[in-house]
């Protein structure tokens, strides 16, 4: 069997790494930024941490802030407009997923015209050239946007999420500097952590994993385990810690292999409880992932007992499978519970509950799940978050 693993040409690790970004941007013989993020980020200044880098080298750019959380079509649409007008010829997209994403689509469009609906990008589209160059710098320990082949653009008009794979969106470079993240507030830094569990958990236990994936997801368990709950605590009291740094290492190595290999149903649960009820990403996710975990057991082995172990279970090798299996499940639980994550959706209602598991069930990463999910069983599973 042949496997196909995708990175990033270059990627920077460590605090103080957007320094590198105007010596990048220098040596690939970019002449003009398009500085993709969002309007908070720029109104707290996150954004300027990497201006002011430019500035200081003149590199000549301009910075597009309209972009929303869960971004839409008419925000990829309205992005597409503006980098045209900008005379930019590569991207610096600073954000969370939601900047990264945005700055895929626009990139993508701008190399291959005839996707400019949006609509057709959804899947795998048979685009024929790289996206614009992206530079992308994260500034949420989650998505792994940086190093991933996906990104996630939200339907208003249809209410679904859709997830676009495609290769030519890898972003050249990733910057992945602590720094651009000890803002996140409390709240950010714990969904965007549980969502980086998820892609690690989802990723090691779909169907097309492998050796190498697996070592990346089961590092991303481990690292996430040992720094979650610090981070959240480092973002209370607002002094710096190493959880942050260990969280900005963990979302990128857990994007190194789930960007490979694919998710399972709590992404695609996610992606409709965040088009349905605006659900941060990060929430849906951690909400989802106990529940997804309970029912996908049967089908995955002796893994559970490698989560339960990357997740600081002691004595897991004397435990029979049920025990593992349980444990593993409540090590994450109880992760989620810690870091203030609730366990039920806001507003959900037994008369959503048919076009949710349908578009579940027809999400992108649902096929990747280790047991296959009928739409009755997502539904019985949205009702556990009632
Ligand atoms: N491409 C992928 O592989 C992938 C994977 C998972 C999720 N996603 C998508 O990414 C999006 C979610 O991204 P996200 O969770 O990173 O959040 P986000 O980008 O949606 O940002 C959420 C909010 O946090 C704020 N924020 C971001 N960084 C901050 C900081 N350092 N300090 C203070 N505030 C900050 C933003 O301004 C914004 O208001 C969703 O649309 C999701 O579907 C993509
Ligand atoms: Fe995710």
């Amino acid at each position: 069997m042949v496997q196909r693993i995708m990175l990033n040409e270059t990627s920077y690790h460590g605090s103080g790494a957007i320094a590198e970004i105007p010596n990048e941007i220098a040596a690939r013989g970019f002449k003009k930024a398009f500085v993709a993020s969002d309007p908070d980020l720029v109104k707290f200044g996150i954004t300027a941490k990497v201006t002011d880098l430019l500035d200081a080298a003149q590199v000549p750019y301009e910075v597009y802030s309209d972009i929303k959380p869960n971004p839409t079509i008419e925000n990829v649409q309205h992005g597409v407009e503006a980098f045209k007008a900008s005379g930019a010829d590569c991207i610096v997209a600073i954000g969370g997923g939601s900047s990264m994403d945005t700055s895929k689509a626009i990139g993508i469009i701008i190399a291959n015209p005839e996707f400019e609906d949006v609509r057709s990008l959804e899947g795998v589209a048979p685009t024929k050239n790289p996206c614009t160059p992206i530079i992308a710098v994260p500034t949420t320990a989650g998505t792994a946007a940086e190093v991933t082949i996906n990104y996630v653009i939200t339907d208003v008009e249809r209410k679904r999420k859709f997830v676009c794979v495609d290769p030519h969106d890898m972003p050249v470079v990733a910057v992945v500097d602590p720094d651009m993240m000890a803002t996140m507030p409390v709240g950010l830094t714990a969904a965007t952590g549980m969502d980086a569990l998820t892609h690690a958990i989802e990723g090691y236990t779909t169907k097309a994993a492998w050796a190498m994936t697996d070592m990346f997801h089961l590092e991303a368990i481990r690292l996430i385990a040992q720094n979650l709950r610090d981070a959240v605590a480092e973002a209370k009291s607002g002094e710096p810690g190493s959880g942050r740094e260990g969280m900005a290492l963990a979302e990128y190595i857990a994007g190194m292999g789930f960007s490979n290999v694919g998710l399972g149903i709590a992404h695609s649960m996610a992606h409709t409880l965040g088009a349905v009820y605006d659900t941060p990403h990060g929430v849906a996710c951690a909400m989802a992932l106990p529940i997804v975990m309970e029912y996908n057991a049967s089908e995955t082995g002796e893994k559970y007992r490698e989560i339960a172990r990357a997740m600081g279970v002691a004595g897991v090798d004397d435990m029979s499978q049920d025990e593992y299996r349980a444990a593993a499940v409540a090590a994450v639980a109880k992760l989620g519970q810690d870091v203030g994550i609730p366990t039920k959706v806001d507003g959900l209602k037994e008369e959503d509950l048919d076009f949710l598991s349908e578009s579940a069930h027809a999400d992108a990463c649902a096929p990747g799940n280790p047991r296959d999910a009928s739409v009755e069983d997502i539904k019985n599973l949205f009702r556990k978050l009632m």
